[in-house]
């Protein structure tokens, strides 16, 4: 059991396997949070509550000066309702004057959960227990539910909260929050991903919580390339493997905000879900909203234990089950071998190499219904000059060469030189006559019903009986005009979300079997929402490997690694910069791994080569999929980058060390493994050493070990578990 409610105290208590999450029923009904930290007992902690009263701030007793709205931590803090901290709702009712203040009505726990329609949710399994707690603004006839989710072995509360209006007027919603928590000290360094296009979530950025607002959000339509809906909250004290951490993320792919406030006592309060920046919402009547999906985790492992109970969440509760742990496609990808020039046949010579350097699917990106990218989104017509066969035609010639067969889609968007929008010019956002253009395209308008089932009947219609295997799911351009001309402009965003959604699910239905990698202009849609639909996510367009090892080590603190999608290139097309197929490969074995090579211009030797590299991949690919990830040296804080990837069972290990910069003296260097067990002995397949987890850990490796075949600027050790 995991969620407890003792009715003498009337406190609700939710255990994970290491964590304690606190709250109770207070006076005047209120919902107060506790405590969220390390596991404790399932004592009465209501001792804790602050009582404190201050001057000039409201109180709710009238003759005892004990329940001060303003001190207290809340569950669920709305504004207007005494406490004069930051807002987790903000809402106003046609034409009354009220506080909005929420009384505790009712409960229920019970196991597993219900699923969110039209937005995506951790998935549940036998250990999941629900507890739901009803609100009410009995003002107004307002019901607030409460959802939180409990996942014990993967240390993650799930969190979210609906709205039912059975008032008899329309209700105004400016900030709805998926969750709140309240910490009694601001005593936290906030980390956030911070990046932009071509070097996303390259950046870690640790910062102190001053007093005042930290808030880290997206106004781009999309959980863009330069914020990232994660966030870690950590002691000063916590580093990389020791401290407490707690972590948050969003399952949403939209605009965020994820927002820590200071309050005057020097508390601090975490809100976050869906950015409130243009949004209103109107509640007619009888309707009800919910909020986006959060997911909360705590660690005193530092940022490393943090990680790793998101990864393993993300792995077993948000990734589809069946692509989870298994193993993926090894691609061989077009669009840096052709870019638009792409071809039936030259794709065709493309799949009989494919098998020679070891990989297993051959995907068209784009190009395959236009010459360039300035017509055919929206219209979706296979390009049959270049593409006589058809796709279908063309899936059944690669099959029967013994390889799966990728496709590039980018349904969210029209060219201006499309028939749909000469059709419909109505049909995308917008917000003047003179709509803004990026990438000769515009964004769908997905708030509408009827376009979102145009566009997914289109490209059913054009892929129908094609035998495609994986599908690259692409966003190139940011929807940053939030204009419609069916839905009021504070609605687009959010509705937009769920139009998105709704056609990736539709679409998705239609090929039950396929594996999707989502994808936004590289990674501007790196988050949980979309892994929920993908089990892997193209990382960046840029894959020179030394800007991918920043990128990929960042986007590590909160996705797993077999969620990162890496590929093996020329390596120097963003940036000019020459790199060993070695260290290509080091770098692009960090994920799940492909290619994306003009295969015709490699040598027989050389594809051998990459086959031997296809064939490491696999014999590793295990610790990727379900392998716990210890981060050792970080780039932005060293000249290299190391890590070590350790299976559940810690049999078997494997360090991989990348040097950024030449240093002479790297050969000497020591560096400390960690994730083994201290009581086994491991043998180091590239010495033959033996050495037990403890001597491994304590003492450390000798840099020099990697090089004893030959220097490299990067390289890899496998450790066995000696039986
Ligand atoms: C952006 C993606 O990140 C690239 O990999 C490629 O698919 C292009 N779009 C195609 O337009």
């Amino acid at each position: 059991m995991s969620v407890y409610f003792c009715e003498e105290n009337q406190i609700f208590h939710l255990q994970t396997k290491d964590t304690s999450y606190v709250f109770c029923v207070s006076d005047f009904n209120a919902l107060e949070h506790l405590y969220y930290g390390k596991k404790i007992p399932t004592d009465n902690v209501k001792y804790i509550s602050n009582r404190q009263i201050y001057s000039h701030v409201a109180h709710e007793s009238r003759d005892k000066r004990d329940f001060c709205a303003s001190v207290q931590g809340f569950e669920i803090a709305p504004f207007n309702g005494g406490d004069i901290r930051t807002p987790s709702v903000v809402y106003d009712v046609a034409g009354d004057v009220h506080a909005n203040r929420l009384r505790y009505r009712s409960h229920k726990i019970y196991a597993g959960r219900e699923p969110i329609e039209g937005l995506p949710y951790s998935r549940a399994d036998e250990n999941t227990q629900t507890l739901e707690v009803v609100l009410s603004d009995d003002d107004n006839n307002l019901f607030f539910t409460l959802y939180y989710v409990v996942f014990p072995e993967t240390n993650v509360i799930a969190r979210y909260q609906k709205l039912e209006n059975k008032g008899s007027v329309s209700v105004f919603i400016r900030r709805f929050s998926s969750f709140c928590l309240d910490f009694y000290t601001m005593d936290f360094d906030a980390v956030t991903l911070e990046g932009i296009y071509l070097y996303e979530k390259a950046s870690v950025s640790r910062s102190p919580i001053k007093r005042g607002v930290f808030k880290c959000n997206s106004l781009t339509g999309t959980s863009s390339h330069n914020r990232n809906p994660f966030l870690a909250l950590c002691r000063h004290n916590a580093d990389e493997d020791m401290g407490e951490v707690y972590g948050f993320n969003l399952l949403y792919s939209g605009n965020f905000m994820q927002e820590v406030s200071v309050g005057c006592l020097g508390d601090m309060r975490v809100v976050g879900g869906i950015d409130d920046t243009g949004f209103s919402w109107t509640l007619a009547k009888g309707e009800s909203l919910v909020s986006p999906e959060a997911v909360m985790t705590y660690s005193d492992q530092g940022l490393g234990g943090m990680s790793r109970n998101f990864h393993d969440h993300i792995r077993s509760h948000i990734i589809e089950r069946k692509f989870a742990y298994a193993p993926r496609p090894i691609v061989i990808n077009s669009w840096e071998a052709s870019y638009f020039a792409v071809s039936e046949e030259k794709v065709l010579t493309l799949a009989e190499s494919a098998s020679s350097c070891g990989a297993d699917t051959v995907v068209l990106d784009d190009g395959w219904f236009r010459p360039n990218d300035r017509k055919g989104l929206g219209d979706w017509r296979t390009d049959l000059e270049r593409f006589p066969s058809g796709i279908h035609g063309l899936t059944e010639k690669v099959h029967a060469m013994g390889l799966k067969f990728g496709l590039w889609l980018e349904p969210e968007m029209v060219n201006e030189d499309s028939d749909l929008y000469r059709e419909h010019p109505e049909w995308i956002l917008s917000t003047s006559k003179l709509p803004l253009i990026s990438r000769y395209q515009y964004v769908l308008d997905l708030t509408r019903d009827e376009v979102v089932e145009r566009v997914a009947s289109r490209i059913i219609e054009e892929l129908a009986g094609a035998k495609i295997d994986y599908i690259k799911w692409d966003f190139n351009r940011y929807a940053t005009e939030a204009g419609s001309h069916a839905t009021p402009s504070g609605e687009v965003y959010h509705r937009q979300m769920l139009g998105g959604y709704k056609l990736l699910s539709r679409i998705k239905a239609q090929f039950p079997d396929v594996l999707f990698e989502t994808c936004c202009g590289g990674g501007g849609r790196f988050d949980l929402g979309m892994l929920f639909y993908s089990p892997q996510i193209w990382t960046s367009d840029n894959t020179d490997p030394y800007a991918r090892t920043y990128i990929q080590y960042g986007t590590s603190y909160g996705y797993p690694v077999s969620a990162i999608s890496c590929h093996f290139t020329e390596g120097d097309c963003t940036s000019g910069r020459e790199s060993t197929y070695a260290f290509r490969y080091r770098v692009a074995s960090f994920g799940s791994y492909g290619y994306e090579l003009d295969l015709s211009k490699y040598t027989d030797e050389d594809k051998a080569i990459f086959k031997g590299y296809s064939e490491e991949y696999r014999r590793d690919e295990a610790l990727n999929l379900q392998g716990d990830l210890y981060r050792l040296l970080s780039p932005e804080e060293t000249d290299y980058c190391a890590y070590i990837k350790v299976s559940k069972d810690k049999k078997r290990a494997l360090f991989t060390f990348l040097e950024l910069y030449a240093s002479g003296f790297v050969e000497s260097m020591t560096l400390r493994l960690k994730g083994l067990d201290p009581n086994v002995a491991y043998r180091n397949e590239r010495t033959g050493e033996v050495l037990y987890g403890a001597t491994l850990m304590n003492v450390g490796i000798r840099i020099g070990d990697l090089y004893r075949k030959k220097r490299e600027d990067g390289d890899s050790i496998l450790f066995v578990a000696v039986e």
